[in-house]
């Protein structure tokens, strides 16, 4: 049982920036990653197309055999929370664990929240910040662009472009004097450096790949579902577009080269069987 993989799933690619924590945090479990690279993105679709595509994933991932499923996506965890009930295997998103590392993190009682329009949008991040500290204030912004940048490779903290944007959305937050943001969207580490560049040292940058995975080793530790053999873990890959627009961009979020087989699958077909 225990050697069955973790089941991750994205929108795209972003995910693998969970993914690359999730080995970081638990290197010897067998992974099986999902990326709907041929219907991303989803921060710019409606809640009922966002909750029907999360149904497909999970049910692609369960058909693997996995003991556990991580929806790695901003998007996915704040418009489907429902999957956390109707799953046969334990289910965790990104907000629980994300707002519970915030909430402990702030002095100040002031954390921002960045991610994707439906994000956003969906306030999930606000509410469940507010359910746990009602004190709070709570400092949101949508930041699409954020996506686009870091997905053709603008992500350099000293590129002018970069900056730009980091002070269009950010300058709001930074004058309200918040001393923690939650980076809410699969891609948002991967500029982390320019937005604390921008905000201060000061500002706490909650990273919910991080957090996700640290909840995901507990979670699977409560349910003895760890693997406790002692070697190194292997990441099998499924996306829904083409197998070379993968390797292309995946190394962006996963730090590192590819190593693991990556397929194509047609996730259509999967909903229909
Ligand atoms: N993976 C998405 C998220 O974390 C970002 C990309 C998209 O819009 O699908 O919200």
């Amino acid at each position: 049982m225990s050697e069955q993989a973790i089941g991750v799933f994205d929108s795209g690619l972003g995910g693998l920036t969970a993914v690359k924590e999730l080995i970081k945090v638990l290197p010897q479990e067998n992974i099986v990653y999902f990326g709907d690279t041929a219907r991303v993105p989803y921060g710019t679709r409606s809640r009922e197309t966002i909750k029907k595509y999360a149904r497909q994933d999970t049910d692609f991932l369960l058909s693997k055999g996995v003991k556990m499923i991580i929806a790695a996506c901003g998007t996915v965890s704040s418009n489907a929370s429902e999957l956390t009930n109707t799953l046969p295997v334990p289910y965790t998103g990104v907000i629980v664990p994300t707002v519970a590392a915030a909430v402990n993190a702030t002095r100040n009682g002031k954390i921002g929240v960045i991610g994707t329009s439906a994000t956003v949008n969906s306030n999930a991040y606000k509410n469940e910040i507010l359910n746990r500290n009602n004190r709070i204030q709570v400092y949101q912004q949508d930041c699409p662009l954020f996506v686009s940048l870091v997905e053709n490779n603008f992500i350099s903290p000293e590129d002018e472009i970069v900056k730009l944007v980091v002070e269009r959305y950010l300058s709001e937050m930074k004058q309200a004097g918040i001393d923690t943001l939650i980076l809410g969207c699969t891609h948002f580490p991967i500029i982390a450096k320019a937005v604390s560049n921008y905000l201060g040292r000061n500002v706490a940058l909650i990273d919910s790949g991080r957090e996700t995975a640290l909840y995901a080793a507990h979670i699977l530790g409560e349910n003895h579902l760890l693997n406790h053999t002692n070697t190194i873990g292997s990441c099998r890959y499924y996306v829904s577009d083409t197998v070379e627009s993968f390797r292309n961009t995946a190394e962006i979020f996963l730090g590192k080269s590819v190593d693991g087989e990556v397929s194509h699958i047609s996730i259509e077909q999967v909903a229909l069987s």
